[in-house]
Parts: C-alpha cells; sequence; structure tokens
C-alpha cells in the first residue's frame, strides 16, 4: 500500500516537473493556515494572478504543525516545482526545508513571514514595524491624560517573526509613555498560534489581575482581538475599552461598526498577492525582479518589497476597505 501510495506521488512529482516550463512554471505555495479570513484571500489573489501569467500553482497548508508544513514544502520539491511561495508557520523552523530548496535549486519567496537564518531569494510583505506603530498611535492618542493609563498588551504567536515587528512598532509609540509613568501595562502576554481563544484566555487572566478598570487593550490582530472581545462581553465591559486589531476581517470590520472594536490596520491582500504572484512567476523564468529594500534573515540582506498599511476606524472604514472593494457596505450592518 505505502509503495503504491510512494509511487503514485513520484509519478505525480515527474508530471509536475514533465509540466514545468519556463512559459508554464509550477508554483509551489506553502501556507501555514488558512484558517484566518486573509490567507483564503491571499491564496486565491495569488492562484488567479499566477494563472493569468501562465503557471500552475499547487497549494499546502499546515494546520499550524512545523512537521505538516517541512513535510508540504518537502513534497513540493520532489514534485519538480520552479519556484516555492512559502508563508512560514515558524520562521526558524523552516529554515531546513529551504536548505533543500537550495540543494535542488528551486527559488524560495518568503510571503508576509520572514524565514530566517538562511538563502531566500526574496521577502515580500507589509511593512510590519508600521502595523505595531498604526495600532500604538492610534491608542495612545486616546488614552486618558488626566491620570496613568492602564492599559493591557495581547501579542503574536511568538513562532511568527511578524509578531515580534508588530510588537517593535507597538513599542516605538508605547515604549515612551510606559517609561515616562504615564502608562502603566497591567498584563502582556503572547497568543499561542495567534488562536483567538488564546486572546480570550489572556484577556480573561487581565480582568483577573487587575480588575475592571482597563482604558485599552492593544491586540496585534484581528482573530486574537475577536477572543479578547469575547471576554470583554462576558464581564459587560465590551465597547467601553478600547481594542486595536490587524487584517481589516469582516468580523472585525462589524464590530467596529458595532463600537466593540476602535481600530484595525487594513493591509491591501491584493496588491501583495499579485505581486507576489508576477515575482514567483518572473523568478521561476530564471529573472531577477527589482526590489526596492532588504531586510537582514540573520545570513544575507534578502532583497524584499514592503507594501503600505492604513489604520482604518468607523470614521474610515467606507472610504477605505469598503470603497476598495475589501467587504461590501451591506455585509457591515
Ligand atoms: C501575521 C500576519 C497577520 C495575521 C497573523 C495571523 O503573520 O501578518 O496578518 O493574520 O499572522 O495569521
Amino acid at each position: 500500500m505505502k509503495t503504491r501510495l510512494a509511487s503514485a506521488l513520484l509519478f505525480l512529482g515527474f508530471a509536475a516537473a514533465a509540466f514545468a516550463s519556463k512559459e508554464k512554471p509550477v508554483i509551489g505555495l506553502s501556507l501555514d493556515t488558512l484558517k484566518e479570513e486573509r490567507w483564503q484571500r491571499d491564496r486565491d489573489t495569488f492562484t488567479a494572478e499566477a494563472q493569468k501569467l501562465g503557471a500552475t500553482v499547487i497549494v499546502q497548508s499546515a494546520n499550524s504543525d512545523d512537521t505538516r508544513q517541512v513535510r508540504d514544502v518537502e513534497s513540493l520539491i520532489s514534485r519538480g516545482v520552479d519556484v516555492l511561495v512559502i508563508v512560514p508557520h515558524n520562521g526558524e523552523a523552516m529554515t531546513r526545508a529551504v536548505k533543500s530548496a537550495n540543494d535542488a535549486k528551486i527559488p524560495v519567496i518568503a510571503y508576509d513571514r520572514l524565514i530566517k537564518n538562511c538563502a531566500i531569494d526574496y521577502y515580500l510583505s507589509f511593512d510590519n514595524v508600521k502595523v505595531g506603530e498604526a495600532q500604538g498611535s492610534y491608542a495612545a492618542s486616546r488614552l486618558p491624560s488626566d491620570r496613568k493609563a492602564r492599559l493591557v498588551r495581547i501579542y503574536g504567536a511568538p513562532t511568527d517573526n511578524n509578531a515580534k515587528m508588530f510588537k517593535q512598532g507597538q513599542d516605538n509609540i508605547l515604549g515612551p509613555l510606559i517609561k515616562a509613568g504615564k502608562v502603566e501595562v497591567l498584563h502582556e502576554d503572547w497568543a499561542l498560534d495567534w488562536k483567538p481563544e488564546n486572546g480570550k484566555k489572556i484577556m480573561n487572566a487581565a480582568i483577573t489581575k487587575a480588575g475592571r478598570t482597563i482604558d485599552a487593550v492593544v491586540v496585534s490582530n484581528d482573530g486574537t482581538a475577536g477572543g479578547a472581545i469575547q471576554a470583554l462581553l462576558e464581564e459587560g465591559l465590551a465597547g467601553k475599552v478600547l481594542v486595536t486589531g490587524q487584517d481589516a476581517d469582516l468580523a472585525a470590520c462589524q464590530r467596529i461598526q458595532r463600537g466593540t472594536q476602535a481600530m484595525t490596520v487594513y493591509k491591501p491582500l491584493k496588491n501583495l498577492a499579485t505581486l507576489a504572484a508576477r515575482v514567483a512567476v518572473d523568478v521561476a523564468k530564471g529573472n531577477k525582479p527589482a526590489a526596492t529594500s532588504t531586510l537582514d534573515n540573520g545570513v544575507k540582506k534578502v532583497p524584499s518589497i514592503f507594501e503600505k498599511v492604513i489604520s482604518v476606524d468607523r470614521d474610515n472604514l467606507m472610504s477605505t476597505v469598503v470603497a476598495d472593494g475589501f467587504h461590501k457596505a451591506a455585509d457591515l450592518k
């Protein structure tokens, strides 16, 4: 049985390799997860653009499991893809798989999240420090100034390099206020795997520890903000505490309309996914598309491109997220 499966996979590998050509490249897209709404859009836009350019995309999603994602990438390598596009669950665990790609001379593009300490060819993302700065400044400019402001901080997955960059951006704004004694951090923690239930647990722990007087919760994304807001709802505090987020998920935009979430950071995914498909096809054809920036991943300065982000609250929801066609106004009611 095992041998039959192995030979079937081998056949598929040869088939993909046989169809791969400079004009019709095969792209391997390895995703950490498809759980958050955003990654489904990334996948769909990326695939549509790549197909428009004559490429085939093989998509794998690892369900937040490092072992599975390394296996996914290795199977894409053995299927003979021309280029790999990877959203790593863990930017350090993925190093091993990238080394296998290097050995097979398959170029690698890190998408949205950086892969560290290995030779990747490109890094395409948003300005992740700016995301954190947008969250930090939104909260900072709305905190009480007649007394010490009371803040809770919920960071993202500790395995995701982006989560560290979001925190760094928040620190750029909040750090000086905390140092000056204007803001007190009542509780802070990292939400494992970006799971909403972990956001909720951290918020529950914060309320238990610090009580109900909380001015703001700086949360790094919409999924975990949803969890935190659930905890606030159960305490009758939703809408009374400022909560930040990121991704402009539909549920988050609805919460912004209803007033239980104050802001999100809109990342025009269409721009990033379209760009990534174009770069991937170009790289597969042996070209070296121009980058606008570089980022040190520990072993090299990786050619990078960073897309812009937009801070969104109830005042500009229509003129940004809706005007861009990201969500329909009718769905935000
Ligand atoms: C980050 C990503 C965010 C958010 C989070 C959870 O790396 O930049 O947009 O969705 O992962 O998937």
